[in-house]
């Protein structure tokens, strides 16, 4: 996951081979051209999606990808996988390049699941201080009962990494479905935490992450871009 932001003079200087003190003449000339607009300090930084052009040729044009894809049970949340189909499988090969996965699902999950170009977005997105809030649907094969949502909003240690997990909001919807709402994401976190109660978790199914809801539309395997509303709803995190 790249996206860090490189200083003009340096930008120039690697693209192009040219020395940086040359580059200083470059842009006093006015040659270069940074979103559109005559760039001519050298501090200015260049983010991964900003358009560079010097003496009118592309040194840099990438568009930001922000998608929403609806994960069947089956598929992995990789990249690549030697066994299973991946999420990236489910895409058109022209829109996988670069893309990474912000918050997986197990293989046996569904729901929700957001890939992008965007370091900085993804890592907004997963920064444990925004604590963007994820709900799931949880098919349980034992009955639920009152005791459960204390314990998720109490926390619950796990020894193997030595943590104690967030306060987590649980929700009976049915006697054996619940709603649970992290604000972290803990390896196989929902179904350790039904673990406590000897309560195998049957299905799983993510909704929403913070204000991005699963598209009702979008039936397994298939994806949309975000809209603005979605998109900027994570840099406001
Ligand atoms: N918790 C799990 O156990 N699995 C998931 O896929 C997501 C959260």
């Amino acid at each position: 996951m790249q996206s860090k932001s490189h200083r003009l003079d340096r930008f120039i200087s690697q693209h192009c081979a040219i020395k940086r003190a040359d580059v200083r003449l470059l842009l006093a000339q006015g040659r270069v051209l940074l979103n559109g607009v005559v760039a001519r300090d050298i501090n200015q930084l260049v983010q991964a999606f900003d358009e560079v052009l010097f003496d009118g040729q592309i040194l840099q044009a990438k568009q930001a990808r922000y998608l929403m894809l609806h994960k069947p049970v089956g598929v992995v949340s990789a990249t690549r996988d030697d066994e299973h189909k991946t999420v990236l499988d489910l895409l058109p090969e022209d829109l996988r390049a670069d893309l990474h996965i912000a918050g997986r699902l197990d293989l046996n999950s569904s729901g929700l699941l957001l890939l992008s170009n965007d370091g900085r977005w993804s890592r907004c997105l997963s920064a444990p201080e925004h604590k963007v809030p994820k709900i799931y649907q949880v098919t349980l094969q034992n009955p639920l009962t009152e005791e459960y949502a204390p314990a998720f909003a109490a926390g619950m240690y796990f020894a193997y990494e030595d943590i104690t997990t967030a306060p987590a909001q649980l929700r009976m919807l049915s006697e054996y479905v619940a709603e649970v709402i992290l604000s972290e994401g803990k390896y196989h976190q929902i179904k350790r935490m039904f673990g406590r109660f000897r309560n195998p978790v049957l299905a799983l199914h993510r909704s929403a992450i913070g204000e991005i809801v699963l598209d009702a539309n979008l039936a397994p395997g298939e994806f949309r871009e975000l809209n603005n509303r979605e998109i900027n709803s994570i840099w406001g995190s």
